[in-house]
């Protein structure tokens, strides 16, 4: 992570050194706070824009909600210190990291009245899944780690502590020399990767799991857009493991992944072992759109001015 020079915090621009919380903080000790991750582009103007700011800001006041950590900045003032986050810190194409975390004061579990702390970070990253991935495709590994039950933890927030069970099978999977790690859910069914919702194509048909039991991605739901203007069918079903397999083509997309094909799974080659048509399909007009070379897909950039 390359440090830029401010944080929001409250309210406040902090230097990033001094962007310190205390360590007695209770989502330190137990997670609870959410968070979003979003990212802006250079548009062909050379300005900034934001890519789908008012989604990614009202999933995270959803968070907060299915929480119940109450939050006093309402949804302009998080729309306006992602504007000025960039701004200040002259950052154009960039990942920013919104987070309302349950602050420091009582460290037993229910801790109600501790402050919140708000913060909108925003810094320079690259390709999360690699430039190399993104061009030829990734190898993933079924996870040996369930994703959490829905009524464990609440999967359609952007919890703090659940993404420990991410945390793990990340890292089981590039442990084992993976890039990613899928997941399937209690039942056995596909869910997600660690990061990134998936979808796979077979018989020209897009196929994802229902929304019940992945984080609703709102890539996932920009993914859907760009397969019905190409006309490709989009079905939200429960999908077997072994259908990875045997799938055409399999690609991952998430905010910081954005369109990511997958060429392997468990050691067996998805399709040809190469990005397939419809991937790099919805790849590129993506990319297109999130960098402004897309006017159908306009609404959803939000200009930095
Ligand atoms: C578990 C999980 N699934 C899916 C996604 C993709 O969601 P989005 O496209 O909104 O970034 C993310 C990233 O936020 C994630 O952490």
């Amino acid at each position: 992570m390359k440090p830029v020079e401010k944080i929001w915090i409250n309210g406040e621009m902090v230097d990033w050194e001094k962007a310190t919380m205390h360590v007695l903080s209770h989502v330190v000790h137990y997670g609870f706070g959410v968070f979003e991750g979003i990212r802006s582009y250079e548009q062909p103007d050379g300005s900034a824009a934001i890519f789908r700011l008012e989604d990614h800001i009202q999933r995270l006041l959803n968070s907060a909600h299915i929480l119940r950590l109450e939050c006093d900045w309402t949804f302009e003032d998080w729309i306006r210190a992602c504007e000025q986050i960039l701004k200040v810190n002259g950052l154009k194409s960039a990942y920013l990291r919104p987070a309302h975390m349950s602050g420091y004061g009582k460290l037993g579990l229910a801790a109600i009245d501790n402050p919140p702390v708000s913060i909108v970070a925003a810094f320079e990253w690259g390709a999360y899944l690699g430039e190399e991935g993104m061009k030829n495709g990734i190898r993933a590994k079924v996870s040996s780690f369930q994703r959490n039950h829905h009524n464990a933890h609440m999967l359609k927030g952007k919890v703090n502590g659940m993404y420990v069970n991410n945390i793990l099978a990340k890292r089981e999977a590039v442990d084992n020399g993976y890039d990613e790690a899928i997941m399937l859910d209690t039942a056995g069914y596909v869910a997600e990767a660690s990061g990134e919702n998936l979808f796979v194509i077979h018989k020209g048909k897009a196929h994802t799991a229902p929304l019940a039991n992945v984080l609703g991605g709102i890539t996932r739901d920009s993914c859907f857009r760009i397969m019905h203007d190409m006309g490709v069918e989009v079905v939200e079903r429960l999908i077997a493991r072994d259908e990875l397999y045997i799938a055409d083509e399999v690609f991952m997309c998430g905010t910081a992944a954005e369109v990511t094909p997958v060429r392997e799974i468990d050691q067996r080659e998805v399709g040809t072992g190469h990005p397939g048509p419809v991937t790099k399909e919805v790849q590129a007009r993506f990319l297109d759109a999130v960098h402004g070379k897309r006017p159908e897909y306009a609404e959803w950039l939000h200009p930095v001015t």
